[in-house]
């Protein structure tokens, strides 16, 4: 039975928290009637803080706010709950149906037991947790079609720029030109994870070690009791070597069976718990055929460039890591949009194809730099083949510093580009070419 003494001082604890240091963030989530609000990610993307500042932090007390890993929560049943729902209902009588935020959810054996009763009772019900346990999946079978699920990333460009105070609206992007160009190297350089972002020089390799630690050893070996912990090592290691390419299962397999005691199966096994753990995406290529999708080549990509600097890091690849991450975020809301990549039967390839309802709305090329004549034919020919081929006439070419509009004529097919420097694409400003 829980303590009655240590509920009420938990509940009021909470409600006397400063929130000050809590940065907002772009996530928007709606609470729906009857329906739990589930923010899933990667570890250490902000998912608690990001509940804290959901808080009106003029009427704190209308929350019930419990982290299940807290010590006077342990150990807990689905029935002990009712205990904490009556120590805040004596505290505050007048409030009928606080919001009910529940964090590290996992941490109670049926814990959906406790969503649906709140949900039926006419709570409101916000949940997050570890991702190990909390997987978007498993939260859809456990809560059977009453809960709305949302994905919190590391941060975007604008958001970091908000945790280290500089402003890029109107005139003080130009005004903080250089501070601006320099946060967008530590950007891709360092990644994206908050804590990361707001630590010193000196400790964010430190921190990214503990967090590529963690993930690997919690989310994917324990999780998946891994026997083959040599495999998944390489892969790893592979993947911090290769993001933004393609990987292909056939080729590692190839590589790897004279050595490794290995199977294909395998191989896709824990590249699928790579990713369900939100360590890496394994993008497909835009194809009509069902069956061409499936055996086509994946592109490969980290959910944090900060962790690269454990592999290799290239600047060309980071940028399309970022690009990749940032239309992951600008999609998340509309599940009819996905992200693919194009390339050709002759070797022509576009980074991002992004279609809605199968229907191709953008072409998306990154490339550092097109001073070299020959790098700026290829990626233009791609787009214009890609454009032909995929009925598309928005062609974007993403690179560090180039902007304007192109119209481009190149064996006899045309088209109309938009250059955008990465650093106003991330920010979503315009750049004075628009139509
Ligand atoms: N909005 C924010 N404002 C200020 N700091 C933040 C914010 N979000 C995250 N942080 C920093 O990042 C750290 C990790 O954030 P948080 O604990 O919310 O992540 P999480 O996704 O809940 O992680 P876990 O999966 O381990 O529970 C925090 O301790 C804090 O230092
Ligand atoms: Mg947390």
């Amino acid at each position: 039975m829980l303590d009655k003494t240590f509920l009420k001082r938990y509940i009021v604890g909470f409600h006397e928290r400063d929130f000050s240091g809590i940065i907002p963030r772009e996530l928007r989530v709606e609470a729906i009637p009857n329906r739990a609000t589930v923010i899933i990610g990667p570890r250490r993307a902000g998912k608690t803080y990001y509940l804290l500042s959901l808080v009106d932090k003029e009427n704190p007390e209308r929350y019930l706010y419990v982290d299940f890993e807290h010590p006077i929560f342990h150990p807990m049943t689905p029935t002990d709950f009712l205990a904490v729902l009556d120590a805040y209902h004596e505290l505050y009588p007048k409030i009928k149906h606080p919001i009910v935020m529940l964090d590290e959810v996992q941490a109670v054996p049926d814990w959906e037991r406790i969503v649906r009763y709140l949900l039926d009772g006419g709570y409101t019900v916000y949940i997050t947790g570890s991702s190990s346990k909390l997987l978007s999946r498993e939260v859809a079978t456990h809560l059977r079609g009453r809960s709305l699920t949302y994905t919190l990333l590391p941060l975007s460009f604008r958001e970091f720029l908000r945790f280290k105070r500089v402003d890029y609206r109107g005139r003080d992007f130009y005004r903080n030109y250089t501070q601006i160009s320099r946060l967008l190297e530590e950007y891709l350089h360092y990644g994206a994870y908050p804590e990361v972002a707001l630590s010193s020089e000196g400790v964010k390799d430190n921190i990214l070690k503990d967090y590529l630690d963690v993930l690997i050893k919690k989310d994917v070996l324990e999780r998946h009791r891994i026997k083959n912990i040599h495999l998944l090592n390489e892969l790893l290691y592979f993947s911090l070597h290769s993001y933004s390419k393609y990987v292909s299962f056939d080729s590692l397999y190839r590589l790897f069976k004279g050595r490794l005691k290995v199977t294909k199966r395998t191989i896709a096994n824990y590249f699928s718990y790579l990713e369900e753990a939100f360590a890496l995406f394994l993008v497909r290529k835009y194809e009509r055929s069902p069956k061409a999708r499936i055996v086509a080549p994946r592109k490969l990509y980290l959910i944090d460039t900060g962790l690269s600097i454990f592999g290799s890091k290239d600047l060309g690849r980071d940028m399309e890591n970022v690009v990749f991450l940032e239309l992951l975020r600008r999609t998340s809301g509309n599940p009819a949009m996905k992200v693919t990549y194009w390339k050709s039967s002759q070797g022509h390839e576009v980074d991002f194809v992004i279609s809605e309802h199968g229907r191709v709305n953008e072409l998306i090329q990154v490339s550092v730099k097109t001073i070299d004549e020959k790098t700026r034919r290829r990626e233009l020919l791609a787009l214009l083949h890609a454009s032909e081929k995929l009925g598309c006439e928005k062609l974007t070419l993403i690179t560090l510093d180039e902007e304007g509009i192109e119209d481009i004529s190149l064996y006899g097919m045309k088209g109309r580009v938009k250059m955008v420097p990465l650093v106003k694409w991330l920010l979503g400003l315009s750049t004075g070419f628009e139509e």
